[in-house]
C-alpha cells in the first residue's frame, strides 16, 4: 500500500522526535526543589501511589504519540504491549487520519488489540465534530478521550490550520461523550484563563502539555525544505511547571505532560497539583534506542522507583505528598508574581 502524505508525517514526527530528544528536558522542574526529610518515619510497604484518576493504579501515562502509518502501527503494537504488562493507561496519537483513511485504523487498534482490558484513550484535534469523536472513541473502545489543542503546531506547520476557534467544538464534543473528555495541549503550555473558559463549556479534564519536553514547532520546522520566521517559536509558551503554578487552584482534574524525564520529575508535578503525569518522548527513545523490552524494564523500574521517592519524603499518599514543603527557583516565584498567581502551598 502506498503511503499517503500524511502516513509520511507520522513517520516523520517520530524520527524527528527521537533526532531531538534530550535525557536533560528544560520543562521547569530543576527550577522547583523538594525539601529533604531527614526522618521520613515512613516505609515503602506503607505507601500507595494510586492517584484516585478514573481506575488508574499508577500515577502517570504512556501519552499520545503515533499512528497512521505501517511503520507506526509496529510502535503502537509495542507501546500496547508494554502498557499490557505493567498496567499503565495509554493514549493513541491522533486519530484523524485514520477518519478520513479508514483503512489506517488498524495502525492504531493495536493500542487495545495487545492491551485488551487496559485504559486507553482515543486523541483527536478539538476542531473535529462530537460524531469524529465517537468513531474515534469505538475505534479504540476507549475509557476517555483527549482532544489536543496545539495553535503552535498548527501555526509552523506548512499545511497546519489557520483557523483557532475551538471552544464550539470542544463543548459540543463533552455535552456528546459517553467518555470523559481531556482537553490537552502538545508543549506550548497552559493559563488559569484558558482553564477558566474550559471549565465554563464543562470541561473538567485538562492536560497542561508543557514547554520543555518535545517540541513541535522544532518538528514542524525541520519538515520545512528551508526554516522560515518560525524558528523564533522554538522555545514559546509556559513550561510544564510554569503551566502547573497556571492551574493550581482549579477545580479541574490536571494531568501535567511535557519534559517528563525521571521519576522524580513525576513526583514534583505530583506535589505542584497534577494527579497524574503523562510521558511521551522519554517512552518513544527507550522504544527506539533499545527496544520493547528494555523500554518495559526502563518503566518498570520507574514503577518501582515512586514509591522509594514518597517513602523516602515521608509522604505515605499522593495526598500526604501535595502536603510537603516545596522550594521554587526565584524566576518562578517570578512568574508567579507577574502572573499574579499564588505559591503552592500545602492544599
Ligand atoms: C506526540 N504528541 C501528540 N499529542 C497529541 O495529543 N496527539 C498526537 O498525535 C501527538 N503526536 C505525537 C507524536 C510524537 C512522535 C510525540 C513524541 C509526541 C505529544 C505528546 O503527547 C506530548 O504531549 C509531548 O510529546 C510532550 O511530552 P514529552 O514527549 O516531552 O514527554
Amino acid at each position: 500500500m502506498p503511503e499517503s502524505q500524511q502516513s509520511h508525517r507520522k513517520d516523520e514526527h517520530v524520527f524527528l522526535a527521537e533526532k531531538y530528544f534530550r535525557a536533560t528536558a528544560d520543562a521547569g522542574f530543576e527550577q522547583v526543589r523538594l525539601v529533604h526529610n531527614p526522618l521520613p518515619e515512613t516505609a515503602v510497604s506503607d505507601v500507595s501511589v494510586t492517584p484516585h484518576l478514573f481506575d488508574w493504579q499508577w500515577p502517570f501515562l504512556i501519552n499520545a504519540m503515533t499512528g497512521g502509518s505501517q511503520q507506526t502501527g509496529v510502535l503502537n503494537a509495542q507501546l500496547g504491549r508494554i502498557a499490557h504488562a505493567l498496567h499503565l493507561p495509554i493514549a493513541s496519537g491522533s486519530q484523524s487520519v485514520a477518519l478520513r483513511e479508514p483503512a489506517l485504523a488498524k495502525t492504531f487498534t493495536p493500542l487495545r488489540s495487545e492491551n485488551p482490558d487496559g485504559f486507553v484513550l482515543a486523541n483527536l484535534g478539538a476542531s473535529a465534530t462530537w460524531q469524529q469523536a465517537q468513531a474515534a472513541v469505538a475505534m479504540l473502545d476507549a475509557n476517555a478521550l483527549e482532544l489536543h489543542i496545539n495553535a503552535i503546531q498548527e501555526a509552523v506547520m506548512p499545511e497546519g490550520d489557520r483557523d483557532f476557534h475551538w471552544l464550539d467544538a470542544i463543548a459540543d464534543i463533552v455535552a456528546h461523550s459517553h467518555v470523559p473528555v481531556i482537553v490537552k495541549e502538545v508543549g506550548n503550555g497552559m493559563t488559569h484563563e484558558a482553564l477558566t473558559q474550559l471549565t465554563a463549556i464543562g470541561v473538567q479534564y485538562v492536560d497542561v502539555g508543557g514547554r520543555g519536553g518535545t517540541n513541535f514547532a522544532q518538528i514542524e520546522n525541520a519538515r520545512r525544505s528551508a526554516p522560515g520566521p518560525w524558528t523564533a517559536l522554538a522555545d514559546f509558551g509556559q513550561s510544564t511547571v510554569e503551566s502547573l503554578l497556571e492551574v493550581q487552584a482549579s477545580p479541574l482534574t490536571v494531568i501535567a505532560t511535557g519534559g517528563v524525564r525521571s521519576p522524580l520529575d513525576i513526583v514534583k508535578a505530583l506535589r505542584l497539583g497534577a494527579s497524574a503525569v503523562g510521558i511521551s518522548g522519554q517512552v518513544l527513545h527507550w522504544v527506539i534506542q533499545d527496544g520493547e523490552a528494555a523500554a518495559q524494564a526502563q518503566l518498570a523500574s520507574w514503577q518501582a522507583t515512586l514509591p522509594v521517592l514518597l517513602a523516602a519524603l515521608g509522604a505515605a499518599d499522593l495526598a500526604a505528598l501535595r502536603q510537603l514543603p516545596v522550594v521554587l527557583a526565584p524566576e518562578l516565584r517570578n512568574y508567579v508574581a507577574q502572573r499574579q498567581l499564588t505559591l503552592p502551598s500545602p492544599d
